[in-house]
């Protein structure tokens, strides 16, 4: 499915209609990808952030890119990884698939996702590829919006997950 690509590189410098923040349940900022997020966009994301009162982890709350080349920011908590046993794997799931319908909801052509709750929150990466890719493919299979989906690498590990899973599933 053409509709699904990867790429190495900052998400903070694309210009999609949406990117996504790998945020926590405040959204009120932080390290990692947050951090870039809200450094590149400029104090009146965390304003606008303040005003959505948080976020459970696996939904997703959208606002506006500021000074980003984005036009949205989709904030959404990833689950903490604690062993498998406490629903991360769904909760993951859910994070894309959330994130995916508020990008239709607003009418975004392009959406670009950065490898969420693989960082800080200790998500196996070979575990979380998959699982993006699987619940991605799903949406766009009964959406048209989204046109196209993309997953931007920070570094080449992760991009090579993402290419595998890509490929395998
Ligand atoms: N562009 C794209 N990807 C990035 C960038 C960037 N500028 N910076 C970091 N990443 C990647 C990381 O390399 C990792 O692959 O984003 C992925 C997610 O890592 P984290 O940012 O640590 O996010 P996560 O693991 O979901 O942990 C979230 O960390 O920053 C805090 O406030 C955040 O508490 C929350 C937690």
């Amino acid at each position: 499915m053409g509709r699904i690509d990867t790429l190495l590189g900052d998400i903070t410098q694309l210009e999609a209609d949406a990117i996504v923040n790998a945020a926590n349940c405040t959204l009120l900022g932080g390290g990692g990808v947050d951090g870039a997020i809200h450094r590149a966009a400029g104090p009146e994301l965390l304003a606008e952030c303040r005003t959505l009162h948080g976020c459970a982890t696996g939904e997703a709350k959208i606002t506006k890119g500021y000074k980003l080349p984005a036009k949205y920011v989709i904030h959404t908590p990833g689950p903490i990884w604690r062993g498998g046993g406490q629903g991360e794997e769904k909760l993951l799931a859910s994070c894309y698939l959330n994130s995916l319908k508020l990008a239709a909801e607003y009418g975004c052509k392009t959406v670009a996702f950065p490898a969420i709750s693989t960082g800080v929150y200790r998500f196996p990466l070979a575990k979380a590829a998959p699982i993006a890719v699987r619940a991605v493919r799903e949406f766009l299979s009964r959406h048209d919006t989204p046109e196209t989906v993309l997953f931007v690498c920070f570094s080449p590990e992760v991009k090579a997950a993402f290419d595998q899973a890509l490929g395998q599933t």
